[in-house]
Formats: C-alpha cells, structure tokens, sequence
C-alpha cells in the first residue's frame, strides 16, 4: 500500500490516526519521517488516544523513550538527538519492537535496525498544507 493524503488542518491528521489505530498489533513499528514541526508528535499524541492510552503523551525528544499503556504497550521514540548508533544499540530495540507498538520519530539513524513491515509514514510540508505519504507492505 502507498497512499498520499493531504492534511488540511488538524482534524485530518486527527482522522488519520483514527483509522490507523485498529488495525495496528502487538509487534508493529511505526517510522514517522518528515522536518521539524510538521505533525509527527500531534500525529503520535491522537494514535495513542486512540489506542486507549489515557496519559498526557509528551514529545520524547530529549529523553529518548516515553512508554505508554494502552490497549498495547506503546513505545514512543524520537532519535533528533541521538549522537550515535552506538548509543541505537544500547536501546535495544529489537527487544523492544516485541513488547508492544513502537512509533518512531526521526528515525532515519535507525533505518536499517527497523523490521521489513514498518509502517512508513512520511509527513512533509506542502504549499500551504501539509501532506502524508504512508507505505505499508
Ligand atoms: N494537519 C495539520 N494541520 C495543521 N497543523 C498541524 C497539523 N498537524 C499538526 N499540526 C500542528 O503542528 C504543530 C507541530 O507539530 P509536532 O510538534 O507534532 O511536530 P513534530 O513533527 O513532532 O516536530 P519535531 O520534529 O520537532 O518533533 C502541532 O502543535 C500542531 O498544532
Ligand atoms: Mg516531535
């Protein structure tokens, strides 16, 4: 699958996250590309809503990880910060990505550590919206 869908305002990505959110399972990892500012977070904050998580859902940049529970354990990274991936290796991922759902911010560091069925979702500005690419094997 390989869709692109226009995000107008908020409630578009809102939407989307809607209609991710059941049918995502134990195991899966979610990559969210894209430049600063373009909606990876808020995207993040209502998937996880709607993923039954009741916690307030923070932007992990500085420290790395947040975890939430929700319907699954979720795992919420974001690599801007991130020096090296000897620093990626001590995370553990490959642990992690069983536990639960990961969604990863800025995840470019981590690309080839990521399993072949991430669901990529590529944000990008566009004119005066913002657009989504999301691939899904
Ligand atoms: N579809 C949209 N239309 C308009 N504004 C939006 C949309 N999606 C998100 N936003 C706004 O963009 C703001 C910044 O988004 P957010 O913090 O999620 O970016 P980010 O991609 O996580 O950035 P960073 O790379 O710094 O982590 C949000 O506060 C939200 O209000
Ligand atoms: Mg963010």
């Amino acid at each position: 699958m390989n869709t692109i869908i226009k995000l107008r305002k908020e409630e578009d990505t809102i939407d989307l996250a809607k209609k991710l959110a059941p049918s995502l399972r134990c195991g899966d990892v979610i990559a969210l590309f894209g430049e600063l500012g373009v909606g990876k977070t808020f995207f993040t904050k209502h998937l996880c809503k709607f993923l039954e998580v009741t916690e307030n859902v923070s932007s992990p940049s500085y420290v790395l990880m947040n975890e939430y529970s929700g319907k699954f354990p979720i795992f919420h990274f974001d690599f801007f910060r991130l020096d090296s991936k000897d620093e990626l290796m001590e995370l553990g991922l490959y642990d992690i990505f069983d536990k639960g759902i990961t969604i990863i911010e800025w995840p470019e560091i981590a690309e080839n550590l990521l399993p072949e069925k991430t669901i990529r979702i590529e944000f990008s500005f566009d004119d005066s919206y913002r657009k989504v690419r999301i691939v899904k094997v």
